[in-house]
């Protein structure tokens, strides 16, 4: 079947060539670049390293190193933001741009993530109908077999209203263990920052910037400024402060991070706001926060 919708990591797909859904900097982050920079190895990087970044609905092709595919294309998604910035046509072409060069590199097979319908916020269900009417597309005038993987179980229900026979090769087990949450982010950085830690034989120093988990921040922190942490600024003052030091103004934040304006205006007007989890990651997504902003700001 040239088109087939599969339950499964992407990194353990075996096919000529998979797609990741990148970011400008093709330089890694979490979601399946995560993923697939952890399999592939330290030497995807370096050959990202060369390719001076990629435009949101452009692609470009690198080798698939440890992976079982011979090639990963990277393509990078539009942030959704609501629907009026083109974020149609720059998906439909990061799916056209990654079949093109798929077909100039022989693949006679390519997998394609969800594309941003992750962090990027795209509704799942657009985005699961664009990937299969620009690969059903190619197709009328290609031979290829492709692959759409959907990982999470949003995206797997979703698919399954269009597609009855989808191949499910992972669980839901899986994908918790797999994904790359925030939690499971900060445990990854806890766990390799305790390998690191001097011997417990040595006297360790107390660490100038101890984040509020308790562990070195991610940088060397004798190179890191001094980043004072104020333990009683509220999650509002917090976040008016990062929109500030990010130069974003309140409606980018809150439209990037696709929280209604109702919501934000409520955290803005009360100090004491406690927002939800997800409210808190999707503005630190929408600040574009490293690991340990995120954890402050969590
Ligand atoms: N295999 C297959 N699909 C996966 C995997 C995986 N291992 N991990 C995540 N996905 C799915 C997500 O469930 C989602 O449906 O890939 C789809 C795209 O999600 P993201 O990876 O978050 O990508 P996107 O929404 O395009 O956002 C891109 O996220 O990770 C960062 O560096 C990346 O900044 C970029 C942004």
């Amino acid at each position: 079947m040239p088109l087939q919708i599969v339950r499964n990591d992407i990194t353990k797909m075996k096919c000529d060539a998979i797609v990741n859904a990148a970011n400008e900097t093709l330089l890694g982050g979490g979601g399946v670049d995560g993923a697939i920079h952890r399999a592939a190895g330290p030497s995807l990087l370096e050959e990202c390293r060369t390719l001076g970044g990629c435009k949101t609905g452009e692609a470009k092709i690198t080798k698939g190193y440890n992976l079982p595919a011979k090639y990963v294309i990277h393509t990078v998604g539009p942030v959704w933001q609501g629907g009026s910035r083109n974020e149609r046509a720059l998906l439909e072409s990061c799916y056209d741009n990654s079949l093109r060069l798929a077909k100039e590199n022989n693949c006679e097979s390519v997998a394609f993530p969800l594309i941003s319908a992750g962090v990027y916020g795209y509704p799942k269900r657009e985005a699961f109908d664009i990937a299969v009417r620009r690969c059903v597309e190619f197709l009328r005038e290609n031979d290829m077999t492709i692959y759409i993987v959907v990982f999470d179980r949003d995206s797997f229900l979703e698919s399954g209203k269009y597609f009855s026979d989808i191949k499910q090769l992972i669980d839901d087990t899986y994908v918790l263990e797999n994904s790359d949450t925030t939690s499971v982010m900060l445990e990854r950085e806890m766990s390799t920052f305790s390998t690191q830690l001097p011997c417990a034989s040595a006297p360790i120093e107390k660490p100038k910037n101890i984040s509020p988990f308790g562990f070195f921040s991610s940088a060397d922190t004798s190179a890191q400024a001094e980043i004072p942490i104020t333990v009683d600024e509220s999650f509002s003052q917090m976040l008016l402060r990062k929109i500030d030091e990010k130069g974003m103004t309140d409606s980018e934040c809150y439209k990037k991070a696709n929280i209604d304006r109702r919501l934000f205006s409520k955290i803005r007007s009360d100090a004491h706001y406690k927002p939800s989890k997800p409210t808190a990651i999707a503005f630190a997504i929408a600040l574009e926060m490293n690991l340990e902003e995120t954890g402050e700001l969590l």
